[in-house]
């Protein structure tokens, strides 16, 4: 008798865990309305996209953030943060541990077998780091270099097709920020990061270091939102996008963030 009654108040229990940690994540409010929460997986090493300004606080901010932020708005929703490393994003999303990747994606071919991207909200190029005079300028210069990329990125692709053609070693790290003080510690010789995030590094290094852009193809630059597949939140999100592209609303974030 009471071991059933003690079953029964257990299972009760569970299904209140349950249901409290079920997917999509909707929040009551308080006057008890739904809202319902998204949540976002990003990998915040990578300014001014996504990343934490210790000296502000430890939030994640920057344009990815604002972004999702802003759509997310539009259609009735809440944002949370998920951060964890880049090479994680992909299962993420297809674990259901979160809603929508922005991260500064690049929609691949590779990655679409996986997921479902919105349209491209940005275009970036690669861009070769190193300390400054290492006379490392170009693809070929990397002859017989370590180089740096991040782990999972379009990068660490781009790093293993150039080293077909040029003998050079590959070293991936998890976070962006790691390949930066490789590279000072002069344990790398060169890092691959794409230019836009490789600018803040050049700018506040004190002219220790140097940055060239190198030939990036078109369909391996842009960025986008991915999502599970499937998500009917994709074509919500691209409505939404190009509304915002077009009433100027992603530029006035584009000059937020990129015009300091
Ligand atoms: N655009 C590149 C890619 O898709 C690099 C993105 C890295 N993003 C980041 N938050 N660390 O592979």
């Amino acid at each position: 008798m009471k071991k059933s009654l003690l079953l029964f108040i257990a299972s009760i229990l569970l299904i209140g865990l349950l249901s409290a940690c079920g997917t999509g994540g909707e929040q009551k409010n308080g006057s008890g309305e739904q809202k319902k929460v998204l949540r976002m997986g990003t990998s915040a090493d990578y300014a001014p996209f996504e990343y934490i300004d210790t000296t502000k606080g430890n939030e994640i901010i920057g344009f990815d953030v604002d972004l999702a932020k802003m759509i997310a708005k539009e259609l009735g929703y809440d944002v949370q943060i998920v951060d964890m490393d880049f090479s994680g994003l992909i299962p993420a999303l297809q674990s259901g541990k979160v809603d929508f990747v922005l991260a500064g994606m690049t929609p691949t071919k590779e990655r679409k077998k996986n997921v479902d991207f919105s349209d491209v909200y940005y275009v970036a190029r690669n861009m070769i780091v190193s300390k400054k005079g290492s006379g490392i300028k170009t693809v070929e210069d990397l002859k017989g270099k370590t180089v740096g990329v991040q782990t999972g990125s379009i990068q660490e692709g781009e790093a293993n097709k150039i080293a077909k053609k040029v003998d050079m070693k590959i070293e991936s790290r998890n976070r962006i920020p790691e390949l930066i003080q490789e590279i000072q510690a002069g344990r790398f010789d060169a890092a691959i990061i794409e230019d836009t995030v490789a600018k803040g590094y050049l700018d506040s290094s004190n002219g220790k270091l140097e940055g060239h852009t190198i030939p990036t193809d078109k369909e391996k630059s842009g960025y986008a939102i991915a999502f599970p597949k499937g998500s009917k939140l994709r074509d919500e999100f691209n409505k939404v996008l190009q509304e915002k592209i077009k009433n100027g609303e992603v530029d006035k974030l584009i000059k937020k963030w990129f015009d300091q």
